[in-house]
């Protein structure tokens, strides 16, 4: 099959490399220079020009890595050129491209979030924090309802912190227009976990559920970052939980949307906060998460090419897991996630067995590859444990090296400290 993927990080990486593996042939816009040397890269930028060189070329399913092309509405793009295409509608798109439409769906739905206002008045703004202070909670958190790249929120441990983000926000000074919205919610105290079915619209398939790292240190400490690792299947989601997710959460926000005339097809990554037993919904994301796709993808068995046509198409199948664990950990460059840092080579001794490298952050420089943006690659390790796959992804590391690099050393410590 000839398949484009649409994205240029890790993430598409990996999902070229799972493609790879069901024979299929390669052609990755824009790309990087880790997916050229498993796929052609296609230098087109504007989606119509894509659409029209996709035709001509014959290929026969996209797949779309990111939230900005998604929100863009190249789905719909390419629907108006005949061409199959995996990834959810501009209108439906917006369960992530706005915060404050997911807030209300949720609330239509009587699905379960955290409490919360929607507004882009100030003195609303600031009677719902007052409220949710007096009401004895001692956090808060406030959020930009567009695209942030992962850093428009704010949790907020006073009033005053809450109020002062809050007015930052409004006024365009901290997120621009995408802070000129926003939704303040009751601050939920448990942990997280990253769910993911493959939707046709009408029907879903789970994938093993994943736990991300958001912060750049161990231990969970200092900033949020796009994600420092990521391991699946996370041993804190048991069969009950996943039954939940999918009767109170999934099943129901594929419906409400086919109600609401914007069906999902396509990856509803939902971001959860289990509290107690109990999932709560913190977020939605239309695309596979990055770091989460890089450990998925080695999990699923069968032909997957054959699996992301099917639900384009809106007759999803069953899928295949494969019985055993995936740890990705993330290396960073310098700077990240602050601020750019020197390109510097890359150099790979070998990869050992049961483990491989997903290209994110690389470019070509005389044919050498260097590191050139925050997040550089994943170090993948499998195995038929967390433990064993979490040694071979840093055993991998060890054998990686560029300068000023940075990783966490505990991805996984939630589901070994169990
Ligand atoms: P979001 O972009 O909405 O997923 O928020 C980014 C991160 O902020 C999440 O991954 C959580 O770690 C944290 N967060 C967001 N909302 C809440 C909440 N209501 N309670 C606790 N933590 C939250
Ligand atoms: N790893 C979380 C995300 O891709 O948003």
């Amino acid at each position: 099959m000839k398949v484009l993927i649409i994205g240029n990080g890790g993430r598409e990486y990996a999902i070229a490399r799972r493609l790879k593996n069901d024979g299929c042939e390669l052609f990755v816009a824009p790309g990087n220079a880790g997916t050229a040397k498993i796929a052609t890269n296609v230098d087109i930028k504007g989606f119509d020009e894509l659409a029209t060189w996709a035709k001509d070329n014959e290929i026969e399913l996209c797949v779309v890595g990111p939230e900005n092309a998604l929100s863009d509405g190249v789905v719909d793009i390419f629907k108006s050129h005949g061409l199959n295409i995996f990834g959810p509608s501009k209108a439906a798109a917006r369960l992530e491209g706005s915060k404050a439409f997911m807030k209300e769906f949720l609330a239509r739905q009587n699905i379960r979030t955290a409490r919360f206002i929607n507004t882009h008045d100030k003195a609303e703004a600031n009677e719902f924090i007052e409220a949710i202070f007096n009401g004895g909670n001692r956090k808060i958190v406030v959020k930009a309802d567009g695209l942030c790249a992962g850093k428009g929120v704010i949790i907020a441990s006073s009033a005053d912190e809450a109020k002062r983000a809050a007015a930052d926000m409004l006024s365009g000074a901290s997120f621009g227009d995408a802070g000129k919205r926003v939704v303040i919610e009751e601050f939920l105290d448990g942990f997280e976990l990253s769910f993911f079915a493959i939707c046709d619209g009408k029907n879903f398939v789970s994938l093993p559920v994943a736990q991300d790292h958001k912060r750049l240190k161990d231990n969970d400490e200092g900033p949020n970052t796009g994600g420092m690792g990521a391991y699946a299947p996370s041993m804190l989601a048991n069969a009950a939980l996943i039954t939940r997710v999918e009767n109170e959460i999934v099943r129901p926000t594929l419906d409400g949307m086919s109600r609401e005339g914007a069906p999902f097809c396509g990856v509803l990554f939902v971001g959860l906060m289990v509290v107690g037993d109990t999932p709560y919904v913190l977020e939605f994301n239309v695309r596979f998460g990055d770091p989460e796709c890089e450990v998925l993808m080695p999990l699923i068995e069968g032909n997957f090419a054959k699996t992301l046509l099917n639900a384009a198409q809106g007759k999803l199948e069953d899928i295949k897991l494969a019985g055993k664990f995936a740890v990705g950990v993330v290396m960073a460059s310098h700077n990240y996630p602050y601020g750019a840092s020197r390109p510097a080579q890359i150099f790979v001794e070998n990869e050992p067995e049961g483990s491989h490298i997903c290209y994110a952050g690389v470019s070509d420089d005389a044919g050498k590859l260097v590191a050139s943006g925050g997040r550089v690659l994943v170090a993948v390790g499998l195995g038929t444990s967390i433990e064993a796959a979490q040694a071979k992804a840093y055993e991998l590391v060890g054998k990686i090296s560029f300068e000023g690099a940075q990783w966490r050393k505990d991805i996984a410590y939630q589901a070994l400290r169990k």
